[in-house]
């Protein structure tokens, strides 16, 4: 598919969408082989990432539930809580994005996670070079929890930035539309 196209037509695909059938791992290879070819400065290669499939994400969605149970207080959605196990019936692979901080000197904390932002962008076009899988970024307030690094088992020097979920997309998906502003409102040329 042409480069243009494929960037402007990928669309976040959300697990409403997806089967339940579960996408090759050789596909997830090709996929991840993308996302450790993005650019990152002073050659850090600052991304990490930790698949659940399986039983290991049905672990996942029952530890995301229990902390949206447990952190939502009196905003308690009892679908929403639901919505967390729906999930792992939908869902193929998730994939939970890490960001590795160097202890390379001048090297910013915002240059590794733009690093790690290029390598997940890399991971959500090339899921949506396949026609049949969908997949979107998950990001939300429980990503952030020391709990959930702790579930994570991830160390002092990583964050985690949220999840990838992929899924098989099912016969009728629909394709979801998305709009932007003009690029020209957010460019500003200097000529001289
Ligand atoms: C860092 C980041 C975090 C995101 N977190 C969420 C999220 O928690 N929930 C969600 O529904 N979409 C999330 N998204 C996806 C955006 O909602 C989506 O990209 C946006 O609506 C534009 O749609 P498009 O990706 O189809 O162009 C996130 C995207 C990014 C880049």
């Amino acid at each position: 598919m042409d480069v243009h196209q494929l960037i402007r037509n990928r669309r976040s695909i959300y697990p409403s969408q997806y089967s339940g059938e579960i996408i090759d791992d050789s596909i997830i290879h090709d996929i991840m082989e993308n996302a450790n070819w993005a650019p990152n400065h002073y050659h850090t290669e600052p991304w990490r990432y930790i698949i659940f499939k399986e039983k290991g994400l049905t672990k996942l969605m029952a530890t995301l539930a229990e902390l949206y149970k447990s952190n939502s207080g009196d905003a308690f959605n009892e679908a929403k809580y639901q919505r967390y196990a729906a999930r792992a019936k939908q869902v193929s692979h998730a994939i939970v994005i890490v960001v590795e901080l160097s202890d390379k000197p001048n090297l910013p904390e915002v240059e590794e996670i733009s690093a790690v932002a290029c390598s997940v962008q890399n991971i959500l076009l090339t899921a949506s070079s396949y026609p049949n899988i969908g997949g979107y970024w998950s990001s939300g307030m429980l990503v952030y929890l020391p709990e959930f690094a702790e579930f994570l088992d991830l160390e002092d020097n990583q964050t985690c930035l949220g999840t990838v979920y992929l899924g098989s997309l099912k016969k009728d998906a629909i394709q979801p539309k998305s709009t932007r502003r003009p690029i020209g409102e957010k460019i500003k040329w200097v000529t001289k």
